[in-house]
């Protein structure tokens, strides 16, 4: 049988990741795929550039809407990333009657609802596995393996940059500036790197989790997210006193009264498993009703750990080129007229347990007040720090854990307790997460 012919767009970290790992293992997967897979066509900006793949018999253009209208394709790989104009050539794809496979997390999170309806109309597949946590295959672990469970809950280091820079912060001492250049150089990092740091990145896997996970639209404008870059050294050395690791997680939960969808950096007890994940290692917990927690671990960013996900993608597309449309696995995991309408919970409504530290005026007193703010906020505290002073310094540091509560009544505990007069700056806040199964 002849190879599928591929349009790849981009040939950058994860485009160029893909023509290698496809040309290494072509013969295994030609066994799998039952067809060979063959890149004929590809685009990038500057063709003179020096590439990590070998080019070789691969036809290369500067536009790349030369490949979505190329009608000897079958299927379109869009590694290009950004929303504007990946949407625009995804859509031109799915209209020409072509199969997509994306990593553009962005891209799926924005404007998913619209793709995926597209795609249904013509009758083809949108696979987007390299869209969250790199290689690591969770899309179809949670839609297909996991089908048979109603999911409770899911918590992720879902972004490989992010992890790695508060890995090197606390193991090495590193600066972050430092670590997040060197994220850069190894291809970690998106094109503007304040989608890793700020957790934006995280918030649009996060996003597509959440979809599939509980059968709801993507709604990433409802998530709430909180990046990494406020965490101080001191931070970092006062959670492992306390027995804890910080991580910047994405949560989604099922409550009563609707979905939590967040980012933020979170502290886990040290002896989890997931606390333990380090460098540009992502993994995600899935607790389901049925199976009980379940952890998918691996590599989150790079080029060939996300090559592994596009390709296989590419060969599930080939495997089911033939089938009919409606018997394959849906988009979003459930069946589209049975997307339920959840909602995503504001923050102020949820519940979890937290760390505050405060620099407070070391005199009597002052403790006393910041307890009674607690108490009249109904919060329980669960351990508590201070610290001595610095020399010829009239203030210390104040570390507290409280059990859980609502992000409401902290915001008000916290407005209160800034509003002293006896603090030097700001609370800093994080939440925690004990994530038992
Ligand atoms: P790169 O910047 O390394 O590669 C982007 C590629 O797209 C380059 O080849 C670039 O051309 C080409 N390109 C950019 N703009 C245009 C344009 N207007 N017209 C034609 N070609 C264009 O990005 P990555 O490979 O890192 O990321 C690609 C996608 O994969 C993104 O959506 C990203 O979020 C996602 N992703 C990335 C991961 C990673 O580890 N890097 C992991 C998982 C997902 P040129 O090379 O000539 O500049
Ligand atoms: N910038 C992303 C990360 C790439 O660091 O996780 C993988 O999606």
């Amino acid at each position: 049988m002849n190879s599928v012919k591929v349009g790849l767009l981009g040939l950058g970290t994860v485009g160029g990741g893909t023509v290698k790992v496809l040309s290494r293992n072509a013969h295994e997967i030609m066994r799998r795929a039952g067809r060979g897979i063959e890149v004929a066509h590809a685009s990038a900006r500057d063709l003179s550039k020096p590439r990590i793949c070998d080019t070789t018999g691969i036809t290369l253009t500067q536009n790349p809407f030369e490949v979505v209208n190329n009608p000897e394709l079958q299927v379109i790989v869009e590694l290009i990333g950004g929303t504007d104009q990946a949407r625009e050539l995804v859509l031109r794809a799915i209209a020409n009657g072509k199969h997509v496979v994306t990593a553009n997390k962005a891209l799926i999170a924005r404007h998913g609802n619209e793709i995926f309806a597209a795609a249904r109309d013509k009758g083809v597949m949108v696979a987007f596995e390299a869209a969250v946590a790199g290689g690591i295959p969770v899309i179809k672990a949670i839609r297909e393996g996991l089908a048979g469970n109603r999911i409770e809950w899911l918590a992720g280091i879902i972004n490989g940059t992010g992890n790695f820079i508060l890995t090197e912060m606390r193991d090495k001492g590193r600066d972050f500036a430092d670590v997040l250049a060197e994220a850069q150089r190894l291809g970690y990092a998106e094109a503007d790197p304040t989608f890793d740091v700020e957790g934006i990145d995280a918030a649009h896997k996060l996003t597509i989790l959440a979809s599939i996970a509980f059968g709801i639209p993507l709604q990433f404008d409802k998530a709430y997210t909180e990046g990494i870059s406020r965490i101080t050294r001191q931070d970092v050395g006062y959670a492992e006193e306390l027995g804890y690791r910080i991580k910047h997680l994405g949560i989604a939960r099922r409550t009563e009264e609707g979905i939590e969808l967040r980012v933020h950096p979170t502290l886990i007890p040290h002896r989890r498993l997931i606390a333990n994940v380090d460098g540009v290692m992502n993994a995600v917990l899935v607790k389901g009703d049925a199976v009980g927690p379940t952890l998918f671990y691996g590599a989150g960013a790079g080029a060939e750990p996300t090559a592994s996900a596009v390709v296989a993608d590419l060969v599930d597309v080939v495997r089911t080129l033939t089938s009919d449309p409606e018997n394959r696995v849906p988009h979003l995991a459930f069946q589209p007229d049975a997307l339920s309408d959840l909602p995503i919970l504001p923050m102020e409504k949820v519940e979890t347990a937290y760390y505050l530290r405060m620099q407070a005026q070391d005199r009597p007193g002052v403790l006393a007040d910041v307890t009674r703010i607690l108490a009249d906020q109904n919060i329980s505290i669960e351990a508590m720090l201070q610290k001595a002073p610095a020399n010829g310094d009239g203030s210390v540091p104040v570390v507290i854990l409280t059990h859980r509560i609502r992000e409401q009544q902290m915001n008000e505990a916290i407005r209160r307790i800034e509003a002293l007069g006896t603090m030097a700056g700001p609370v800093m806040r994080m939440r925690v997460e004990h994530l038992k199964g």
